[in-house]
């Protein structure tokens, strides 16, 4: 007989791309670890109004904890004030919300990634220069803590000016159409910051345009790992350097169950960053490729275990028939 699921666990993502697949894949493989948890994955593609409606039906489902990403923290809070009221634990991942009405948090300290980027451009830079910043949605709390932090360094810095600034939204084609016109009317720009790989990838593509890709350094946040993503951008001298964005999507299960069973947990779960140059570039894109090569194994051991179980099932039906028989 199957086993009767203990658990739902309602997973509230604000956006599609291979940062949240990657979250997503690490969130599904760490619950296969409990038995009995069912894991429903919701994506709101970057709109509040969707994401709100997703918590919602969460809500209605009497799911026994949200795990979420909240788009923009203001206009998100409300739903999931409403969940937590409703006893139903929540614990954000990623971004936050206005309130504090949340069981825990699962990810890194953006403003301290804003200062660590902060002191990189002013290595980079050795103290003097025009930077350009590219953030991501203004109203999501990564971009806001990411941008003050860097502001916290910089501006304690004379000799760097940020001589614009644009708001894409995370997204590349926004940023490479922002920096399309930033370059049209700024002579000399010495690096850009986005807070993302996509969108400095995006940034980098309209400066080619222009001829003026190999004038300027291009830093990122994320590091994913895989093809033209983060780290082979860095390794390719595309990006001058990015910053883990750690996805712990394996951490994120391990807290909801902590929180489910009772145990004890951490409200305040940190991850820590790192940079990414081109001296270890390559090293962490052989590290990443063996750890994708034994994800992979696990995932076929995975199913090779329910193919498995499936004909373990069939044929204990089919000896109890014997026996009525
Ligand atoms: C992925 C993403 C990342 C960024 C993060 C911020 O959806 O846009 O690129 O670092 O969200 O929340």
């Amino acid at each position: 007989s199957q086993e009767k699921n203990r658990y739902v666990i309602g997973v509230s993502q604000c956006s599609d791309d291979e940062w949240r697949t990657q979250m997503n894949k690490e969130i599904r493989r760490e619950a296969l670890f409990y038995p009995g948890v069912e894991v429903d994955i919701r994506s709101a593609n970057d709109d509040n109004r969707k994401q709100t409606e997703d918590i919602e039906r969460f809500i209605r489902r009497k799911v026994d904890l949200i795990v979420v990403a909240p788009n923009e923290a203001e206009a998100i809070t409300p739903v999931i004030e409403k969940a937590y009221a409703k006893g139903i634990p929540v614990v954000l991942v990623d971004r936050r919300i206005n309130s504090d009405q949340y069981t825990a948090y699962v990810g890194a300290d953006n403003y301290e990634m804003g200062r660590q980027i902060g002191h990189y451009i002013t290595t980079r830079l050795e103290g003097k220069g025009n930077v350009v910043e590219l953030t991501g949605l203004k109203g999501s709390t990564p971009a806001a803590d990411r941008h003050r932090g860097l502001m916290d360094v910089l501006s304690r810095t004379p000799g760097i000016q940020i001589v614009a600034s644009a708001d894409a939204g995370w997204f590349q084609k926004s940023a490479e159409q922002a920096f399309d016109s930033i370059l049209t009317c700024q002579p000399k720009i010495d690096l850009v910051f986005a807070h993302n790989d996509r969108m400095a990838a995006g940034a980098h593509t309209a400066a080619l345009r222009h001829g003026r890709a190999n004038k300027m350094l291009f830093v990122g946040v994320d590091a994913l790992p895989g093809k033209g993503l983060g780290v082979e951008l860095v390794a390719n001298g595309i990006l001058d350097g990015t910053f883990i964005y750690p996805t712990g999507g394996d951490r994120v299960i391990q807290v909801a169950m902590s929180i489910l069973e009772g145990k004890k947990y951490q409200r305040e779960n940190l991850l820590s960053t790192a940079p990414v140059n081109r001296q270890n570039a390559h090293v962490m894109q052989m590290q990443t490729d063996h750890i994708a090569t034994l994800d992979g194994k696990i995932e076929k051991l995975n199913s090779q275990l329910d193919a498995f179980l499936l004909r373990y099932s069939a044929q204990r039906m089919f000896l109890y028939a014997c026996i009525i028989i």
